[in-house]
Parts: C-alpha cells; structure tokens; sequence
C-alpha cells in the first residue's frame, strides 16, 4: 500500500493553513466592500469634490465649510471643476441632492457606526421645518 494519498492530504491540509492570512484577507475584503446601498442623487452625477474624496473627508469639507463661513464670512465653494456652491448645507448639500437624508447620510453612518452629527438639529434638513439656521 502506498502513503501518497495520505502524503498529499497532509500537504494540502498544510498549505491550506499556511495561506490562511492570504485568503481570508480576501474574504474580508470581499465582506468590505458590501456596504450598504445608499440612494444617490437622480438629477446629478458630480458632488462638489470626487467622490473618493468625499468618502473619505466629507466630514473635514463640512466642517471647513461651517468655520470659513461663519467665522471668515467666506461663503462660496469653488470646486476642484470651477463650478461655485454655497457653504451651506441645507441649501448645498440636503435641498440640492441628497434629499433623503436617511437613505443616504444615515444609512451609511448606521453602517459605520457613526452617530448621525448634529448639524441637523440646527440646519433645515428639508424634512423637518422651523428652524432657524441656514
Ligand atoms: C459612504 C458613507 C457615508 C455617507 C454617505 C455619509 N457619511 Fe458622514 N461620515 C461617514 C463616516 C465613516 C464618518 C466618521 C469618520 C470618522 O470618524 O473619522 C462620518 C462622519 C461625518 C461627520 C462628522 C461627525 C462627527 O461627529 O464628527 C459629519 C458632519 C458627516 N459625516 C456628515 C455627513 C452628511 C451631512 C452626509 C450626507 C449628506 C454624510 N455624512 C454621508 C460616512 C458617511
Ligand atoms: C447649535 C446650532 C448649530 C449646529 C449644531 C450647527 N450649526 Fe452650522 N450654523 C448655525 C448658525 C446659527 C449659522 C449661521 C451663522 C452665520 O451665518 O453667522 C450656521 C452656519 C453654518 C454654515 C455656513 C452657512 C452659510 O450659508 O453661510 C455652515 C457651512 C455650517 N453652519 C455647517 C454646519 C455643520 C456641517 C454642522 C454639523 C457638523 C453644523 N453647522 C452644526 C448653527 C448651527
């Protein structure tokens, strides 16, 4: 009797567990990548930066935003494509696109496990009325 097929499952068994890290940091990549869907905006296809960027920094553009208007009275957006927005995000960002803030803001901080800013309990987000910031 030969030990090649016991032989064989042994080394499959070890390069199996060897290779662990790669093919489950494949999974798990595969896992990230599910995120939820959120709803974009119909009429517009271009945020006021690249989308890349606004995933990532969405947060520091808003809050540049708050501090150069309010605080430097600078109030215009020249985006990175020369177009010019508003500073402002009810106007900018709720009223103008993404006008489901569930489906689109809270949806992905749920996700992340962000809680939603508290941005809206001043600004109008468009769902809610009588408020009395921008
Ligand atoms: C694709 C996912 C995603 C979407 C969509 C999204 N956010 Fe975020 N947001 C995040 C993540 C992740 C963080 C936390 C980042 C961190 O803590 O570094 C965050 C943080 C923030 C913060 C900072 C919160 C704090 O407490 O400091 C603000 C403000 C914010 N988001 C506003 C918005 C608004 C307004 C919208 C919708 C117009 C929106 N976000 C849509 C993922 C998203
Ligand atoms: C406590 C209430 C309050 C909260 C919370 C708040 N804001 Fe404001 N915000 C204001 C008021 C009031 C103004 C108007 C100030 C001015 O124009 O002098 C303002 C102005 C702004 C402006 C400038 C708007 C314009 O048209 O000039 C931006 C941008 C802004 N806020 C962003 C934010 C963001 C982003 C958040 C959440 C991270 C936030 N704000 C949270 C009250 C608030």
């Amino acid at each position: 009797m030969s030990d090649r097929p016991l032989i064989l499952a042994g080394l499959t068994l070890f390069v199996g567990l060897v290779t662990t890290p790669i093919w489950h940091g494949a999974l798990d990549r595969k896992a990230a990548l599910t995120a939820p869907p959120i709803q974009l905006p119909a009429q517009e296809k271009q945020c006021v930066a690249p989308a890349s960027y606004m995933r990532s920094s969405h947060m520091q553009l808003l809050e540049h935003w708050r501090d150069e208007a309010a605080r430097d009275g600078r109030r215009q957006f020249v985006a990175f494509n020369g177009k010019i927005y508003d500073k402002n995000p009810t106007r900018t960002c709720v009223t103008q696109c993404h006008t489901d803030r569930k489906e689109f803001c809270e949806r992905c901080h749920d996700y992340a496990g962000v809680s939603d800013p508290d941005c809206w309990n001043c600004h109008n987000d468009s769902q809610r009325t009588s408020r009395s910031a921008p």
